[in-house]
């Protein structure tokens, strides 16, 4: 169902909210650049955004959470901050961006925090539902694309990546990057389960291919599922 809005006399089509998902090095960045330039291409109003962060409180927050010293000592405790800092993205920034018809494209969002929290971190799926009906309500994504990739590959990136930025210098991995590779497996295994109890929201993609080849898989679907132009 489309949800509208009405100013005036005119009404406004919400416009669509598009995730990406999926675990460390995964190419995620990369494949949200490469849908923005398409949706510029195709005239679509967008904002990209990310989780967390969007807000100066959510910024905030992700400094906090990211940080290994810092970030709370429970997945229960952190999860309670990502929601805050979700719940302020949310009013803040996707809600009113939609409401003016914008398309929003968001780097994470919830399935990141049953993946993290939720399958590798212990916190009850039940839990998090209630999350989701106080703080998300109707704001759910109308398309989730869940880049897949074996651990192994995206730790590797990931390093590749860190090393780069910093090159000779110490540049320690994030609170969540430097896990075990056991915990990154079971968040692959958390966000494949998320695709599968919900398959017509989450596509999911195999992110050991070409990055262009990629690009173009995703454009596909996000035109077929919208009706764009391709
Ligand atoms: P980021 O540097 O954006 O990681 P990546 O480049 O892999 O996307 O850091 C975000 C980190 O926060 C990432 O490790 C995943 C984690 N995270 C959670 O644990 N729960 C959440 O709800 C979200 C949104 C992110």
């Amino acid at each position: 169902m489309t949800e509208t809005f009405s100013i005036g006399s005119a009404a406004t089509a919400r416009g669509k909210f598009i995730t990406f998902e999926g675990g460390e090095g995964v190419g995620k960045s990369t494949q949200i650049a490469h849908l923005s330039r398409r949706l510029d291409e195709a005239g679509v109003t967008h904002r990209v955004t990310r989780e967390p962060g969007g807000t100066p409180f959510a910024e905030e927050a992700r400094k906090i959470l990211l940080d290994p010293i810092i970030t709370p000592k429970t997945s229960f405790a952190q999860a309670m901050l990502f929601y805050a800092a979700r719940s302020d993205h949310l009013d803040q920034l996707i809600r009113p961006e939609l409401s003016r018809g914008h398309w929003v494209v968001c780097d994470r969002f919830a399935d990141s925090t049953r993946a993290y929290q939720g399958a590798a971190g212990g916190v009850q799926w039940e839990v998090l539902d209630t999350f989701d009906a106080l703080v998300i309500g109707a704001t759910m994504p109308d398309l989730t694309i869940l880049l897949d990739l074996d651990p192994k590959v995206g730790l590797a990136r990931a390093n590749e990546r860190r090393a780069a930025s910093s090159p000779g210098a110490f540049l320690r991995a994030d609170t969540f990057e430097g896990r075990q590779l056991e915990f990154h497996q079971r968040l692959r295994d958390g966000f494949l389960e998320g695709a599968r109890v919900h398959p017509h929201r989450v596509l999911v993609f195999d992110a050991f291919q070409n990055e262009i080849a990629l690009a173009e898989q995703i454009w596909s679907q996000v035109a077929l599922r919208f009706n764009l132009t391709k």
